[in-house]
């Protein structure tokens, strides 16, 4: 147990928002401060740190609480451990007397690793700085690739001494077990029970940090010509280093990539440096793997524009364009620079200096999809089949793109670029859309999920979502249903307020406004209410909610569009008529039943357009019968199969819900 006093000690230095700041890029609004949650998967910010109240809150998702609740959700770890982990960071001694040795063992062992590798780290760059080879080789080649002191620090660069053991023997003599130095892959044991060696050595060091600037690998360049050398060689994957998720150059660069709400893609250690060198200090590099999801993720917690910076040879970059759709699909705006030919990014920043290095940057940023058209086209000309190839290729790129607008726009660009009539570009998106529909459609629930992406907010559980074929069905009572809560309890909290709850219990459920709940429901199945006043109404009520509720009533009462009075007025003085109210005992105040009523009402929204949109696919069906075209009969089958699924699970979930 931690004393109570530590614990106090602890949370009065660990301000909330220094804590969270290390991994998330907060933009200051008000007295708080918002920013994409970092715990889901969102375009717009709904999570929002308080200083004065202490606390986090991600309207989005739900989760909340304090410092330590911050850090046992973000890094995975206990109670205990996230005090000890602020207590390492502000300086605050935490004695822990009734660990047991598994727990004490377990923590030690990430802790440890973590300890080496950042020995190992200062000592590559004492011998940088501090040795007779270090200076002269070391420094002497950073000098010569540009690099000032001021950067090589920046970097914590180093050198890895020759000698075999150097590193391995020093970190034994400080007190490091021989086992974690093999652990965190900075030592290899060539033969069981004897002694370690180094895995670096007459290597310039890079050291890989986490976003909260923790050293967790190395990367090493060799300064021989010697082909039989590899150039670079870098840690393995240990249990602090997993590549799929670190970005080299993220700790130095995200505070420029929120700032600028721009982030470059470039290839390796090098171009990063040498662009910081150069006044660039927005850049990541993936170290030679093709990116993944989670390192996008990690970029869009802090802006949501790339640039890819391509140097020009077009066979790399052909082979590297499916690799930028995954960025499409995650929702990220995409540009490319294209260097001159034989330039790379670093070659280009030493070379061209800070000036001309942004200019460039500004004047040859060019649209990913426009980029692609450009480059595919002047291989095609007027060859018809390679022709209808760069067809499918741009409409696959564009048919990723989460967010419809953007689709419409770019369908119209290339539409004029390519001359193809918008109809057939838009049919094409659309075909590939649903077929992707159809093909993740197993997948739905088990993507919400993932470990570590909470599920979304917990009143609905059944993690169905409304494939787009269906959307655009209507249903007039629903839609006036959700309308009626919020006019009537837009503003009033779903659960508990944070005086009823204590926020810094995990457990706490956390208030969020029956507003943003139904805004969350819909936009999380790309939903738009289909009757043209209520949406009128909906739309405005979202640019005037912080007023509160009475303010809103009276706005809408007093509206000059008379249709819009006279829904309002309808609903403020409807009595019982509504479907959901049917389920509750009229004693009750509705207030009280709103954590159940909302969820209810949204549920069977969702229900009912599916039930209409289910019968209207039957009748199609029965004429495709008729008419014997099987492919259409396959097609149908298939929807209809999709929507008996999800109406299933749908009726579970009403069942669940009522008491
Ligand atoms: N890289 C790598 N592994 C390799 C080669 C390259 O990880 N075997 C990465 C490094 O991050 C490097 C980047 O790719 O920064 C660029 O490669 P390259 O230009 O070959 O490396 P430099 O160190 O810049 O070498 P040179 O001075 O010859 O350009
Ligand atoms: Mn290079």
């Amino acid at each position: 147990m931690i004393s109570k006093d530590t614990i106090d000690r602890i949370l009065d230095a660990a301000q909330i928002v220094d804590v969270v700041s290390d991994f998330v890029a907060l933009r200051r609004r008000g007295a708080n401060y918002t920013a994409c949650c970092p715990f889901h998967h969102e375009k717009t910010p709904s999570f929002s740190v308080s200083p004065a109240k202490g606390i986090y809150k991600c309207f989005g998702c739900g989760k909340a609480g304090n410092s330590v609740n911050f850090i046992m959700e973000h890094e995975h770890l206990g109670y205990v451990d996230a005090l000890k982990y602020l207590g390492r960071k502000f300086g605050i001694e935490v004695q822990d007397k009734e660990e047991t040795q598994a727990e004490a063992e377990n923590r030690l062992r990430s802790e440890s690793i973590l300890a080496v590798t950042q020995f190992a780290s200062e000592f590559y760059q004492k011998s940088l700085w501090e040795t007779d080879q270090g200076i002269s080789i070391g420094i002497g080649y950073f000098k010569e690739r540009g690099f000032t002191s001021e950067t090589i620090k920046k970097f914590s660069l180093g050198w890895a001494p020759g000698g075999r053991d150097s590193m391995s023997s020093a970190a034994q003599k400080a007190g490091y077990k021989k086992e974690y130095l093999v652990d965190s892959g900075l030592s290899v044991e060539r033969e069981a029970g004897k002694d370690v060696v180094d895995r670096f050595y007459e290597r310039v060091m890079f050291p890989i940090h986490s976003i909260s600037g923790r050293v967790i690998a190395f990367g090493g360049r060799t300064l021989r010509s010697d082909k039989n050398i590899a150039k670079y060689i870098n840690s393995p994957e240990t249990e602090i280093y997993v590549k799929s998720k670190s970005l080299y150059g993220i700790y130095q660069a995200k505070s420029s990539i929120a700032k600028l709400q721009k982030c470059y893609l470039v290839e390796g250690y090098t171009d990063v440096i040498s662009f910081h060198q150069a006044g660039v200090e927005n850049v990541v590099a993936s170290s030679g793997t093709s990116l993944t999801t989670e390192q996008i993720r990690l970029v869009k917690r802090f802006t949501p524009e790339v640039a890819v910076l391509y140097d020009g040879d077009p066979a790399g970059i052909k082979a590297s364009l499916r690799g930028i759709d995954m960025l499409l699909e995650e929702g990220l705006r995409v540009k490319v620079v294209l260097f001159p030919d034989g330039e790379d990014p670093d070659s280009f920043a030493r070379k061209k200096g800070p000036q001309a290095l942004r200019k460039f940057l500004d004047e040859s940023e060019e649209d990913f999809i426009a980029f692609k058209t450009r480059l595919l086209s002047d291989d095609t000309k007027k060859d018809p089949l390679k022709r209808a190839q760069l067809i499918s290729e741009v409409v696959a790129s564009i048919s990723v793109i989460p967010d419809a607008i953007s689709r419409a726009v770019y369908i119209e660009e290339c539409s004029q670029r390519l001359n193809i009539a918008e109809e057939i570009l838009s049919d094409e998106v659309k075909k590939l859309r649903k077929k992707k529909q159809y093909g993740a459609y197993g997948q739905t629930t088990e993507s919400r999920s993932e470990p570590g992406m909470p599920k979304y907010f917990p009143p609905l559980e059944t993690g169905e979502k409304i494939p787009e074929f269906i959307t655009g069905t209507y249903c007039e009572p629903a839609e006036k249903e959700l309308l009626y809560y919020l006019i009537r309890h837009g503003e009033s909290n779903l659960y508990g307020t944070e005086s009823q709850n204590d926020p810094t219990s995990p457990e706490a459920k956390v208030a969020i406004s029956v507003s943003q709940f139904i805004l969350n429901e819909l936009q999380n199945d790309d939903l738009e209410l289909q009757n043209l006043v209520y949406k009128k109404i909906f739309d405005e009520y979202y640019k005037i909610r912080e007023k509160g509720q009475e303010y809103i009533q009276k706005y809408f009462i007093n509206h000059p569009d008379p249709q819009i009075v006279q829904v309002i007025l309808d609903i403020l003085h409807q009595e019982h008529s509504l479907t959901v109210k049917i389920f509750v005992e009229s004693v009750t105040p509705e207030e009280q039943m709103l954590p159940v009523v909302v969820p209810k009402s949204i549920l069977i929204y969702k229900a009912k357009i599916t039930a209409i949109a289910y019968q209207e696919i039957c009748n199609k069906l029965a004429d495709a019968e008729k008419s014997g075209d099987a492919q259409i009969q396959n097609e149908l089958m298939e929807q209809v199969q999709i929507l008996m699924h999800i109406r299933n699970s749908f009726s579970k979930e009403l069942k669940r819900l009522t008491i």
